[in-house]
């Protein structure tokens, strides 16, 4: 067998959001193929790296008030943890904000660029007239123009999966403050996908083997027929205020997120070259045994090595079009395989806070510990296609504990003690291993090496893993038919007890080799325990001899009271105290909702929200609240509505404010002129039946009726800010 050259790579995590378990169905199967090639004896680096740019890290840094810089660092080292934690080995993990990313970034935007790729044109986009800046797709949202379904993204719909330009949104409004956008002109830069040259080039390239069916199928559809191309420009640009890398040729405007985040995959492989190739103690095992990669075998259009990317589904769009049209102009080689994925699901629902299923890598951690029972959980459950994967909680604990503690472990601490105890440590040799059963066992056991290793490449997980858990049952039978604790009783069986056990450990150290990708850290334990080296996949043919160690044991059972608290961290602890300071408005509920919805602004920012769920809130988060004293200047009743006074405040600004409060029931308009009262400031301006509400006042109410609005005490003046 020749040795391949690999380079493999998982989607770049965003910079502003924590890894969840989510991510963890990416970064484990990944590493799992790695391990396995390694194994084999491949030349393959697996590389990684955040990804930073973007509006929502800048906005992010923005409220934390620090640099987008110092956030990225911050996150990078939290990533790195939980990685590390998972046992995810990755060869090199970067970050996109790197001086390798930008080199590369420029150059593929020069090569485009000279080939007449890039057109530059104004078009009108939405502009967020509070925030002052102009609005990603991502942070306007509306009805979908096909379905009609509500609160959609600007740029596609989760309902009906159409792709769609922003200004195609029905009743956009802005994420970011809640305001209606306005339009705007500016000059943006387009790769020019609609060249005839693209759409040839991609079209061959869809259907030349590096994707799965299902998603070359899907790449048809949105490609179009040759007729009637659906292929259009893409916008690569972006305005400033925005953290990105600054486009060479025009100040001011920044590379879009996507541009430069794929354009990661190779600064952070070029990093790894640069580390490897510099003189130092600890380069890790990345290419041992190979002499350091040079990074053009790797990304010359001639490359012989294999480029293979592992993403989820819903960034097939930008690897499997943008990303290979980029390379190829570029003059670069273009992906192998697109390894791609489904959703990870919880108890079969998509992961909730509410019911503490949006699981954190680092709650994980804390409550359970050994994470390699998901990733043992995970591996029995990946196949190689873009199914969605359902982690039961339930079935995890039942798996674990069955299959890799009752089924795997139990193999080696039913037999070894033996061995330590009555054999001085000695596994018995070669010829002493007569009987036929022993024999035959070990000879399937190496046979099935084919079997488990073309599961492996195929990324069919599940099915290696079957196959592995088919093993461990005839090796149990065996031991149970043996049964050594009888033979241990038995005068004369001696020989025999040192065989099974012997033959036992075998199977059992068979078993570990086929496990080790999935299971590197118990396999490195169990190589202590046997006293061999480290396994590799042409290690099937060998057999223990000499001295082993004292078994130690390996791994508990799983305790599902773990699972309890787990689940327990996860779950939302923000519920409204019975009697507080409310909000009073129209309709709390419908407030709710719109603040949710400004939550979710990216799929990025949704993590980061979900991330967000503490019992205690800092006096930053109090600080984004912006109270004022506001004199009432007027209270009206309010027609046709049943809860609503209309009031019209002073707050210090040129102009008085227009809010709607639900506070009729409680209070005569009469009452209330001239009074200092309370008011959120800076609640995004929201639409109501009856006209713009430009913020809130506050009101105390309990279990019994009554709402009372809230005073300042004498002297306070409007405009004044409560902190
Ligand atoms: N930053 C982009 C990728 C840029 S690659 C040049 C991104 N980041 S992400 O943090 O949102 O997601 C990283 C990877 O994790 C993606 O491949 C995504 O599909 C995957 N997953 C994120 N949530 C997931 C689940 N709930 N389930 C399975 N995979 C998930 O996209
Ligand atoms: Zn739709």
């Amino acid at each position: 067998m020749t040795t391949r050259k690999i380079l493999v790579t998982s989607a770049l995590p965003y910079a502003n959001g924590s890894i969840h378990l989510g991510h963890l169905v990416e970064y484990i199967q990944t590493d799992i193929w790695v391990r396995f090639q390694k194994m084999r004896g491949n030349e393959c680096y697996y590389v990684c790296a955040d990804d930073t740019h973007g509006t929502p890290i800048m906005l992010r840094a923005e409220r934390e008030g620090i640099t987008p810089e110092a956030l990225i660092d911050r996150v990078w080292q939290e990533h790195k943890s939980d990685f590390d934690a998972f046992h995810v080995g990755f060869d090199h993990y970067g970050s996109t904000n790197s001086a390798e990313t930008r080199e590369f970034a420029y150059g593929i935007y020069n090569k485009l660029r000279d080939s007449g790729l890039i057109e530059s044109r104004a078009i009108e986009q939405f502009y967020d007239p509070v925030k002052q800046m102009f609005l990603p797709d991502r942070f306007i949202k509306g009805e979908c123009p096909k379905c009609s379904a509500k609160d959609q993204y600007g740029d596609n719909c989760e309902a009906c999966g159409a792709a769609y330009a922003p200004t195609e949104l029905k009743n956009p409004y802005s994420a970011v403050s809640g305001a209606a956008p306005e339009m705007r002109q500016s000059e943006h830069y387009f790769f020019r996908l609609s060249d005839p040259r693209c759409q040839q080039f991609l079209r061959e390239w869809t259907t030349g083997g590096a994707l799965q069916a299902e998603a070359a199928n899907k790449m048809q559809e949105w490609l179009g027929s040759e007729s009637d191309s659906k292929l259009s420009d893409w916008d690569i640009s972006r305005d400033a205020p925005y953290f990105g890398f600054e486009i060479p040729d025009a100040p001011g405007k920044y590379f879009y997120v996507w541009l430069d985040a794929p354009v990661g995959y190779m600064g952070s492989f070029k990093s790894l070259c640069n580390k490897l190739n510099t003189p130092s103690p600890d380069k890790g095992r990345a290419g041992e045994g190979f002499p350091s990669p040079n990074f053009d075998d790797f990304w010359s259009p001639d490359s012989q090595a294999e480029l293979v990317h592992f993403i989820g589904k819903d960034i097939l769009y930008f690897h499997a079009l943008f990303w290979p049209a980029m390379l190829k102009n570029a003059g670069l080689r273009t992906p192998t395989k697109l390894c791609a994925h489904g959703f990870l699901t919880v108890n079969g629902e998509k992961m909730s806070k509410s019911r503490g299923t949006f699981i954190t890598a680092q709650s994980y951690i804390e409550n359970i510990k050994n994470t390699e029972y998901l990733r043992y959980y995970y591996a029995a459950k990946i196949n190689g296609t873009m199914e969605d994967l359902d982690l039961n909680l339930d079935d995890f604990v039942a798996k674990v504990n069955s299959d890799l503690i009752g089924k795997y472990i139990n193999i080696a601490s039913r037999c070894a003690g033996f061995i330590s105890r009555k054999f001085d440590g000695v596994v018995a040799t070669h010829n002493q291993i007569t009987g036929n059963r022993g024999s035959q066992l070990m000879g399937i056991f190496i046979g099935s090496e084919e079997l488990i290793a073309d599961a492996y490449e195929n990324r069919d997980f599940g099915r290696a893993i079957r196959e592995i858990m088919r093993l461990a049952d005839r090796a149990n039978e065996y031991v149970n038919d043996m049964a050594p604790w009888v033979l241990a009783k038995q005068e004369g069986q001696e020989a025999k007890l040192h065989e099974v056990c012997t033959v036992s450990l075998n199977l059992f150290r068979l078993l570990t080799l086929y496990l080790k990708p999935v299971l590197p850290k118990l396999a490195e334990q169990v190589e202590a325990f046997l006293n061999i080296a480290p396994l590799n996949w042409s290690d099937t043919d060998q057999i223990l001899d000499g001295k082993i160690n004292e078994y130690k044991h390996l791994a508990t059972r799983l305790d599902p009271k773990l699972i309890a608290a787990m689940t327990a961290a996860n779950t939302e602890t923000l519920t409204p105290a019975p009697s507080s300071v409310t909000v009073a408005g129209e309709n709390t509920h419908s407030e709710q909702r719109h603040a949710a919805h400004q939550q979710s602004v990216t799929k990025a920012e949704v993590a980061e929200a979900e991330k967000d769920f503490e019992p205690f809130i800092s006096i930053e988060d109090f600080m984004k609240v912006d109270l004022r004293v506001a004199r009432i200047v007027n209270a009206a009743q309010v027609e046709g509505a049943a809860k609503l006074l209309q009031l019209t405040l002073d707050v210090g600004e040129a102009q008085t404010r227009n809010v709607f409060a639900g506070i009729k029931s409680a209070y005569d308009p009469e009452q209330l002129k001239g009074r200092l009262t309370v008011m959120v400031a800076n609640l995004a301006p929201r639409k109501m039946k009856f006209g713009m509400s430009e913020g809130m006042v506050l009101a105390a109410s309990g279990d019994e009726p009554g709402l009372f609005i809230l005073s300042p005490d004498s002297g306070a003046q409007p405009g004044m800010r409560i902190k």
